[in-house]
Parts: C-alpha cells; sequence; structure tokens
C-alpha cells in the first residue's frame, strides 16, 4: 500500500514532546489543587515550618542552712513581734528586745495548771489537750515549774546561777536575760507532781518520754533534746516545752530536726526545712508542624 513519505528533515524527537506534555499535565494538576485547597483550607498535607516551644519544670530542695556556732552575742531576733511568736528564734545569741510584752497573758489555770503560772491564752486550748493526753495515755501527770517569765525574773534567775556555778556552767542550763524562750509567753517547764525541781531523769520517767514522743501532736516541741547540746546551745532539758502550734510542730517532728535548726533555716532561706524551689523553662526551636498545630507548646 502507498505510504505517504516522511518529509525530509531530521526525524521529529518524541522523547522531548512526551515530557513537554506530561510537565504541562503536572502543572495544570497543580494550579487545580491550588485553587481547590484556597477554597476549602486543605493544603494536602504541604507542610510549612513553624516555631516549636519546649517547657520543662524542674524542681530542687533547698540545701539546709545550719544555724551558726553557739555565741554569746547579743543580737536582735529578727522575727521579735509577737505576732511571730512561733517563729521567733531565742538562743544564746539571738535576744528578744527589753520591749517585748505578749499582749493576750493569762492564767494556767485555764488549761488546769496552777494560777500562779502565765501563759499566752493562744497556748491554753492546746496546754489543756496536752494535760488530758497525759491523762488518757495513763502516764503520771505533770505540774508546772515555770511558764512565762519577764526579762527581769531571768536575769534574777541568771545571776543565781552565775554565783552557783560561774558564767560557763550556768550558761548551759540558764539564758541570759532576754535569751530566754520563757519571754515568749509560749513555753513551760514541767515537773513531776509533789516535786519542787526536776532534772534529766525527768526524760527516763513515763510522762518524760511520752511528752517527747507524743507532745507534737499538741503544738509543743522540745527545744533542748539529748545529744543535740552542739546545736542547741543548751543542756538537755526534757521539761522544756515551747508552743509552736500543731502544724509547724508537725512539721518540725517530721523534719527530724531541731526546733533551732529549723527555725535558723526557714529564717535564713524564707522557706521551711525540705521544702523546695521549682525553675520553669522554655526553649523555642524551629521545626515542622502543619496547620493544625498552635505552635504553644509540645511534648
Ligand atoms: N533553761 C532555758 C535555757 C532557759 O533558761 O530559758
Ligand atoms: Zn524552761
Amino acid at each position: 500500500m502507498y505510504q505517504t513519505p516522511r518529509p525530509l528533515g531530521p526525524p521529529p524527537n518524541y522523547t522531548a514532546r512526551r515530557a513537554v506534555a506530561a510537565t504541562g499535565a503536572v502543572l495544570v494538576l497543580y494550579l487545580f489543587f491550588r485553587i481547590v485547597s484556597s477554597f476549602t483550607g486543605d493544603d494536602g498535607g504541604e507542610e510549612r515550618l513553624s516555631a516549636e516551644t519546649t517547657t520543662s519544670t524542674s524542681t530542687t530542695v533547698v540545701a539546709l542552712e545550719t544555724p551558726p556556732a553557739c555565741e554569746y552575742l547579743d543580737e536582735q531576733s529578727i522575727f521579735a513581734d509577737e505576732a511571730d511568736w512561733a517563729r521567733t528564734i531565742v538562743d544564746t545569741a539571738y535576744a528578744l528586745p527589753e520591749a517585748y510584752e505578749p499582749p493576750d497573758l493569762v492564767s494556767a489555770s485555764g488549761a488546769g495548771y496552777s494560777a500562779e503560772f502565765r501563759v499566752r491564752s493562744l497556748v491554753i486550748d492546746d496546754l489543756d489537750a496536752l494535760r488530758n493526753a497525759i491523762i488518757a495515755a495513763d502516764v503520771p501527770e505533770v505540774a508546772l515549774l515555770a511558764a512565762y517569765r519577764t526579762i527581769e525574773d531571768q536575769e534574777a534567775l541568771f545571776a543565781l546561777r552565775e554565783d552557783e556555778l560561774g558564767f560557763a556552767d550556768a550558761a548551759k542550763g540558764t539564758a541570759r536575760a532576754g535569751h530566754s524562750e520563757h519571754h515568749l509567753g509560749t513555753t513551760v517547764d514541767f515537773r513531776p507532781i509533789g516535786a519542787t525541781d526536776v532534772d534529766q531523769s525527768f526524760g527516763d520517767t513515763a510522762t518524760g518520754q511520752w511528752l517527747e514522743d507524743h507532745s507534737w501532736e499538741y503544738g509543743f516541741v522540745i527545744s533542748y533534746p539529748e545529744g543535740q547540746e552542739a546545736v542547741t546551745c543548751y543542756k538537755y532539758e526534757p521539761w522544756h516545752y515551747r508552743y509552736v502550734g500543731r502544724e509547724l510542730a508537725a512539721d518540725i517532728q517530721a523534719s527530724g530536726l531541731t526546733l533551732r535548726e529549723y527555725l535558723w533555716h526557714w529564717e535564713v532561706t524564707g522557706t521551711p526545712p525540705g521544702a523546695s524551689t521549682s525553675a520553669v523553662t522554655s526553649s523555642t526551636v524551629a521545626g515542622a508542624a502543619d496547620e493544625s498545630d498552635t505552635g504553644d507548646t509540645a511534648g
């Protein structure tokens, strides 16, 4: 059969033509999808760059600040306002101001003890609860040997002890004027009923033991426990209890620290022992996110 002769010249490049046609088709399809996605909001899975922020929180327990070595100074207690009675440090170095006067002293008779002793009214309910708990525990009841003392009372007491023992020994068992927790009106000394004085053997009695184990439940802490002379600055006094309120007493008991150590750390760091500080850190990095990711936080 007759065939139309091919024109003269180089043969047509079909491969190139197919490539041009295919590219055109792809471009048309691409434009079509771009137009459709501009109406639907769907970008067809196309990704865009976005900032990705990671936030993390780290917690650090504040290192324990230990109180200074025992010295006989006359610094004024920092929390020396009568309202700060629970956290006022009164030790061999820090003293209450001369004008310090608890505003609400009442007779200890409200707690079932002799009317000759006075304490702040805020102590009464728990002192009474403690007395009833001693009775309920079926251990021998105790009387008071001391409660609130004025700075003048303490001055006379220290002078007496100093005459007997000399300064060094007197100061291990009796505070100088202004330096006694008895000025706070929240501190009591117990004694066995019928005894006119008390000594360290009280710590071995059933009531002495019970007080060391349970007084915190009623808001009282032993200020000068056994074996802690180096940090409390006083000899063991199993009869001397300071009221700090039930919540603080429970925290002190749980900390295992003496009252002076606990209060010192709190005073210096502004946080009770065992408290932690939190630091929030954020880092932002460039990353990919689809449009549904707001980029606020991640993982
Ligand atoms: N016996 C304690 C230290 C005082 O005199 O307050
Ligand atoms: Zn005392």
